[in-house]
């Protein structure tokens, strides 16, 4: 219940407006996203990669209906680069991009207007050695996603494409992904979806990871094991040992301000620790998707409302 009424009120331009007013506000969001600007992330990027972990950057925004909005959205990823490329810290870093931010969801032309600005994104990264991985969104946006990344795939063959495990279409998904060479991240999934298309409960979902990284960790690609979820990450480390697979094989992801002590942990184990590292000023959407996965968020933004 809470976490529909989360996830309707991330959609909501008016409660947005109410949220993005509220005083305390920022001290809240600060603990998942990296600060409104690129000095703050590249700051917070520097620490992690100081303790072992590496990153994979994501500069809010989703859901774009505005050609410019789109292009400024491209652009932004280009000076992320840039700096990356200035400061002498590109290596091992990954950009992660929402298709509906640079243009997916664009009444006319969206998917060719994404993949054109994903593809100058993946041009400039790979320039400097940088990965880019496709996140996933709304359910149906996945066919979109797939065929960008089976587009991009030809000049780019390691951009990652995020599977989200509650789909019931996500083993087989995990099954075409898992060849040779093949990067994808499983994560649970973080939007509202219908139940025709996406297992509701915790049980089920956490079932349906289970099998989708069966797959992955069985097959010939490089899985990502996006998640904070103590015996998800228990379970992939059983499946690294029946599949015999090395370190360099794989790697585990979390969300920045998640769990970091664990992350330290996994990175201390020799593991590739990758943060999904969010900054930008359209915060919202991402905040309020944080606050429906624990109802601990919650509780803590509603006492700070509450002592104002
Ligand atoms: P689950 O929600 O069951 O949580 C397990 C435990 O983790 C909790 O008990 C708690 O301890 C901790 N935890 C989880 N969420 C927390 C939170 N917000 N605050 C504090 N503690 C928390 N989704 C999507 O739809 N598309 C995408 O592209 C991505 N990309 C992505 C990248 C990476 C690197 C990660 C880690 C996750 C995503 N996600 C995502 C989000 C994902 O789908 C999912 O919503 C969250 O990871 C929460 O699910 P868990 O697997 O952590 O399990």
């Amino acid at each position: 219940m809470l976490r529909t009424a989360l996830l309707a009120a991330s959609r909501s331009p008016q409660i947005r407006t109410m949220v993005e007013k509220f005083p305390l506000t920022h001290a809240i969001v600060d603990r998942f996203v990296a600060g409104d600007a690129l000095d703050p992330a590249i700051a917070a990027y520097k620490e992690l990669i100081a303790t072992g972990r590496t990153v994979t950057f994501d500069h809010l925004g989703e859901d774009t209906l505005d050609v410019s909005q789109a292009t400024a959205t491209t652009d932004a990823y280009l000076l992320l680069l840039k700096a990356l490329e200035e400061n002498g810290i590109a290596a091992g870093a990954d950009v992660s991009i929402k298709l509906t931010a640079v243009g997916q969801s664009l009444p006319v032309d969206g998917e060719k207007i994404a993949l054109e600005n994903a593809h100058r994104i993946c041009e400039a990264a790979a320039k400097i050695g940088i990965t880019a991985s496709l996140d996933a969104e709304d359910h149906t946006m996945a066919d979109g996603q797939l065929s960008i990344a089976r587009d991009l795939r030809v000049d780019f063959p390691s951009v990652a494409v995020v599977v989200q495990a509650y789909l019931r279409r996500a083993e087989g998904d995990c099954r075409d992904l898992a060849h040779a060479g093949s990067r994808v991240r499983l994560c649970k999934g973080a939007y509202k979806e219908p139940e025709s298309v996406a297992f509701q409960g915790k049980h089920d979902v956490d079932l349906a990871y289970v099998r989708a990284l069966k797959v992955l960790m069985a097959g010939d690609g490089y899985p990502q094991v996006a998640t904070h979820d103590p015996n998800m990450i228990k379970i992939a480390g059983q499946l690294v040992e029946w599949n015999n697979r090395t370190k360099d094989s794989f790697e585990y992801q979390m969300l920045y301000g998640i769990r970091p002590e664990e992350q330290l942990r996994l990175a201390a184990e020799g593991n590739t620790m990758r943060i999904y590292l969010a900054y930008g000023q359209e915060w919202y959407g991402y905040f309020m998707r944080r606050l429906a996965e624990r109802p601990a968020n919650l509780t803590f933004f509603l006492r700070a409302m509450a002592t104002r």
